[in-house]
C-alpha cells in the first residue's frame, strides 16, 4: 500500500451565496478524514478551501497544512475548467516559492474523472427509486407561484459590483465583503442609493479586490479594507472619484 502519512488534504470547492456551501464542505472534510483513518492512513488534517466567493482561500488552506510532508489538493467542483485549474496551479507555485522545506504538493484529478464515480451514481439512482415523490411545497410560499416581492425592483441609484472571482478572492475580497455590506447596511444614505452585488471575475484581476460603481462605470482597485467604505461613500454621496484607486472610467462625475 502507498504510504500516505503524514499528509494533509485540501478539499477545494467553488463557493456559493449561501452558507450551506461552507457547512457541506466541512462535513465532507470530516467524512474524508474518517474514511482515510479507517484505511489506516489518518491525515494530519482535512482542510476545506474555496476557489472563489467563500473563504478560506487556497493560500490560507495551504498555510494551515504547511506542517505536513505532502498536501493533496482534491478539487470537488464541477466544472473543473482548465483555465481556472491552470491559474490554481500558478497560485500553488507562488505559495511554494521560497519555502525550500515546504510540503510536496499534489493536485488530484478532476472530480468528474473519478474512476468510481459512475458506479457510485448508479447506486444513488437505484437507492432513489425507493424514495417518495417530490414533496409539494405548501403554505404561504406555495409551489404554484413565487413571492410578489420578486416583481419589484428595489430602490437604488447605483449598482455596486464587488468581485468575488478566484483572483480577487485570493487577495482577500471574500473576507472584505462583510465589512462592505455592513457599511451599506448601517449608512442610511448609502442604503437608499446602493444595490450591492457580488460578481464573478470581471477580467482585470491584477487590480483586485475590485469594485465597480454604475451608472458612472468607475472601476476601483486594489481596494484594501480600510479604503473601500470611504471610496464608496465619496463616490455615491459626494460625487467624487478616488483618482489613486481608479482603474477605469471617468475621472470626474457629472
Ligand atoms: S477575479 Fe476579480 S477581476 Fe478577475
Amino acid at each position: 500500500m502507498t504510504e500516505l502519512a503524514p499528509i494533509a488534504v485540501i478539499l477545494l470547492a467553488r463557493g456559493g451565496v449561501y452558507s450551506a456551501a461552507a457547512s457541506d464542505l466541512a462535513q465532507l472534510a470530516e467524512r474524508v478524514h474518517e474514511a482515510l483513518a479507517a484505511q489506516g492512513s489518518a491525515p494530519t488534517r482535512v482542510q476545506p478551501a474555496f476557489a472563489d466567493r467563500l473563504h478560506p482561500s487556497l493560500p490560507e488552506a495551504l498555510d494551515a497544512c504547511a506542517a505536513a510532508r505532502t498536501v493533496v489538493i482534491v478539487p470537488v467542483m464541477s466544472p473543473d475548467e482548465p483555465p481556472l485549474r491552470r491559474w490554481l496551479h500558478k497560485l500553488v507555485m507562488r505559495w511554494r516559492a521560497g519555502r525550500a522545506d515546504g510540503p510536496r504538493l499534489v493536485f488530484a484529478d478532476p472530480l468528474l474523472q473519478t474512476p468510481q464515480l459512475p458506479e457510485m451514481l448508479a447506486c444513488t439512482v437505484r437507492r432513489s427509486l425507493a424514495l417518495p415523490d417530490v414533496a409539494a411545497v405548501t403554505g404561504e410560499d406555495a409551489w404554484e407561484r413565487d413571492p410578489v416581492g420578486w416583481s419589484s425592483v428595489p430602490e437604488h441609484r447605483h449598482h455596486v459590483l464587488w468581485c468575488m472571482g478566484p483572483r480577487c478572492a485570493a487577495k482577500g475580497a471574500v473576507q472584505q465583503w462583510p465589512q462592505l455590506a455592513q457599511t451599506v447596511r448601517e449608512t442610511p444614505a448609502l442604503k437608499k442609493r446602493v444595490m450591492l452585488l457580488q460578481t464573478s471575475c470581471q477580467h482585470p484581476c491584477n487590480h483586485g479586490p475590485l469594485m465597480i460603481v454604475y451608472p458612472e462605470g468607475v472601476w476601483y482597485g486594489p481596494l484594501a479594507e480600510a479604503d473601500m467604505g470611504r471610496v464608496l461613500t465619496q463616490h455615491v454621496l459626494h460625487g467624487l472619484v478616488d483618482e489613486a484607486l481608479r482603474v477605469h472610467g471617468p475621472k470626474a462625475l457629472p
